[in-house]
């Protein structure tokens, strides 16, 4: 797909573009490359991360080796985010250096020797990635890379946006020398979102799809070569050679930022939404649709604090309700949408304009017929539901289903009416079932009046 002149001409045009807009005064010179933040470490990081990046960097003094740690972790530090994810490369041996680090705290290693990195995880659970300094190489585009050892500049040039090619190194007398080859700190101060070089996008599309979540999570915007590479990229189509399962990764972790709606926002207006689905626009429906998840998710989170509740069901399920019924059940299979998950986006799919109508219905629904419409539907069904209802009392009723009805059960059990000398069988279901409407009803308030409707029901 791509031949010699392509990879010149979009190498040379990068950095003709680049000297071009610094002509211009657009993009600032870099920050100064090294810098010492071992201060911003000793006040950001709680005493357990810094004790074992210092442990790391005495363990590579030991080795002869250089140990950083690199990434998301460098540039959250910088931005005052927290982050407690660790990932570092070592120039060297980084297995060895995995192995030698574990043994000094206990932990345990697991290994991957085709990428020459490792997994040390903790005698607490809590883990570190570590790899070797490596340059990779791509044989076509979005095939996986061919890789070899290299040095930390080499491997911060393989990385995705310079905000993410940043290091601290942590050998022992340079403990906290910030490394910046690519313009990272320009760009976190710009609050730009850019590539290192003009095939980063066709070398991995996923690249996309990050630059967007990371543009609206920072409230960044894209830079405007790393903006023209995008929509080259769709130009050429290279999602399609794009496994389906990274896809998904992809578009999970876009659900899963505070308030995706933004970032879907920009995949329709970039063409990408297409990815998912042919028939998928964006358009003000969905943008309200989204902001109504947004709604209903802030009001579980405030009311269930300890429930845990993956957001992105509920996006996916937003996401997918213009599209045609057959074809989501395909969309969610092609995505390799985790089953569990995937049969709630379903169900909510073919379920929820009737269930949205019923609800809005006049006269209004009883307690009882509210129940038997939403019994049995997931959570995140419920907060579909409750965002796609346009009208206030439709969504009143789901919140009453989700906070009140749905626990609400008559007094009397099964050995009651046993013992009220009632035969068991389907019978007993039946009027326990009676039961519970009349207390959703408000039509009893005692037992003896429970026992009254059970006695009939029974006799009948
Ligand atoms: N990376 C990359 N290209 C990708 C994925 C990751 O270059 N397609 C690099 C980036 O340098 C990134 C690092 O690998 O910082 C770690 O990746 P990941 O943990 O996915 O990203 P974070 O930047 O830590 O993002 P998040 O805050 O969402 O975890």
């Amino acid at each position: 797909m791509i031949t010699r002149t392509d990879l010149l001409r979009t190498l040379y045009e990068d950095v003709l573009a680049e000297a071009r807009a610094r002509a211009k005064g657009e993009v600032p010179p870099l920050l100064s490359r090294k810098r010492n933040i071992r201060a911003r470490l000793q006040a950001r990081l709680p005493e357990h991360v810094l004790t074992l990046l210092r442990l790391a960097g005495r363990v590579g003094e030991r080795m002869e080796v250089s140990a950083f740690v690199v990434g998301g972790f460098v540039r959250d530090l910088l931005l005052g985010r927290s982050n407690l994810d660790v990932d570092l490369v070592i120039e060297g041996d980084g297995i060895a250096f995995a192995r030698a680090l574990a043994q000094e705290i206990r932990a345990k290693v697991t290994v991957h020797d085709r990428f020459g990195t490792a997994i040390v995880v903790l005698p607490d659970g809590y883990k570190l990635d570590i790899a070797t300094a490596r340059t990779e190489y791509y044989e076509y585009p979005t095939a996986l890379p061919t890789v070899e050892r290299s040095s930390i500049k080499k491997d911060l040039f393989r990385r995705d946006f310079t905000i993410n090619a940043l290091a601290v190194r942590l050998n022992a007398g340079r403990f906290g020398e910030l490394i910046d080859f690519y313009g990272g700190q320009r760009d976190l101060k710009e609050k730009t979102i850019r590539v290192l070089q003009g095939l980063s996008f066709v070398e991995d599309p996923t690249r996309v799809f990050r630059a967007i979540r990371f543009e609206q999570r920072f409230g960044f915007r894209l830079g405007q070569e790393t903006l023209a590479l995008i929509k080259g990229a769709v130009g050429m189509d290279l999602f399609r050679r794009l496994s389906p399962s990274r896809l998904c990764r992809e578009l999970v972790l876009l659900l899963s930022e505070d308030e995706p709606r933004k970032a879907v926002a920009r995949l329709g207006e970039l063409g990408l939404l297409r990815c998912i689905h042919p028939a998928l626009t964006w358009s003000p429906q969905l943008g309200a649709l989204l902001k109504g998840v947004e709604d209903s998710l802030g009001w579980y989170r405030l009311l269930y604090v300890d429930r845990e509740m993956e957001p992105w069901p509920v996006y996916l399920m937003a996401l997918l309700d213009c599209v045609p019924g057959r074809a989501v059940g395909e969309t969610l299979r092609r995505l390799q949408v985790p089953g569990r998950q995937a049969e709630k986006v379903k169900s909510a799919h073919l379920t929820s304009n009737k269930i949205v109508q019923r609800l809005g219905k006049r006269p209004p629904l009883r307690p009882a017929e509210v129940f038997r419409l939403l019994e049995e539907r997931s959570d995140e069904a419920l907060l579909f539901l409750m965002a796609k209802a346009t009208s206030e009392p439709a969504k009143r009723r789901v919140s009453a289903y989700l906070t009140t009805y749905r626990y609400v059960k008559p007094t009397l059990r099964g050995r009651d009416l046993k013992s009220m000398g009632i035969k068991p069988g389907p019978i007993f279901k039946k009027i326990l079932a009676r039961l519970r409407d009349a207390r959703l009803n408000g039509e009893v308030q005692t037992v003896a009046e429970e026992r009254d409707i059970a006695k009939r029901l029974a006799s009948r």
